[in-house]
């Protein structure tokens, strides 16, 4: 790989590090991988076409052939193409969360992803969000971060973010998706979700977002000369 700058953010469901990750990008002006949307996509694309989300070999043909596009916008979420059909806000429903998890233990699907996640890394830099991206598709990033938060928090915050967007949501059923996510994220056996052995760890559960920021940038300074 080359010493192309990237720096990871990963961590569990809900615990704030699409917020951070995109922070950090628009700061420093790098590239940004949004590594869950690659899953989601997958996820949405089988739904749409029939296809059982347990068929780790369909499933995997479908994630090396996805036709898909981000586009970026001047604030916020880039928007989100898929067969020439915007899907940006189709992608974030709980459900597409749900199903991403499931088409995201598939070893198929892991490795058909794998190079497309790895081309976002291009000049000057790239902050990449997600589970393994500091220990299987960038292990080699001068700076890994593994973020964590209570399963009642993540909720409460994944609760108010798709209220926000105007989509449904439910507290309860949030927390109790919340563990089962993270549990299927913990325990498949193609990359798990786990910390670097080289993260730094933050438990975000007491700070506020612009709090963990300026943590994360600090620890970033040497990276970013
Ligand atoms: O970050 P997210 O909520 O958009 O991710 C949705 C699911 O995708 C997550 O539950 C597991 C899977 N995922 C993964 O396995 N590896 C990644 N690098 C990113 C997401």
């Amino acid at each position: 790989m080359s010493k192309l700058p990237v720096i990871t953010i990963d961590g569990p469901s809900g615990v704030g590090k699409g917020t951070i990750s995109q922070l950090l990008a628009r700061h420093l002006d790098w590239h940004f991988l949004d590594s869950g949307a690659l899953y989601r996509l997958t996820a949405l694309a089988a739904r749409r076409r029939g296809i059982a989300l347990e068929d780790s070999e369909a499933v995997g043909l479908l994630a090396a052939e996805l036709a898909v596009r981000f586009e970026p916008v001047a604030q916020g979420e880039a928007r989100v193409i898929l067969d020439n059909q915007e899907v940006t806000n189709d992608i974030r429903t709980a459900q597409a969360g749900v199903d991403a998890s499931v088409v995201a233990v598939h070893p198929s699907v892991r490795a058909a992803l794998l190079q497309r996640q790895r081309d976002f890394a291009q000049p000057p830099g790239l902050v990449a969000d997600g589970r393994d991206m500091g220990t299987t598709v960038f292990p080699q990033a001068q700076r890994k971060f593994f973020l964590t938060a209570s399963a009642r928090v993540r909720a409460e915050r994944r609760y108010k973010q798709l209220i926000e967007k105007g989509l449904d949501a439910n507290l309860a059923g949030l927390v109790e998706e919340i563990e089962q996510r993270d549990e299927r994220d913990r325990n498949r056996s193609a990359s798990p979700l786990r910390p670097a052995d080289d993260a730094i760890c933050i438990d975000t559960s007491e700070k506020g977002i612009e709090a963990v920021f300026a943590e994360v940038l600090a620890h970033c300074q040497d990276v970013v000369i």
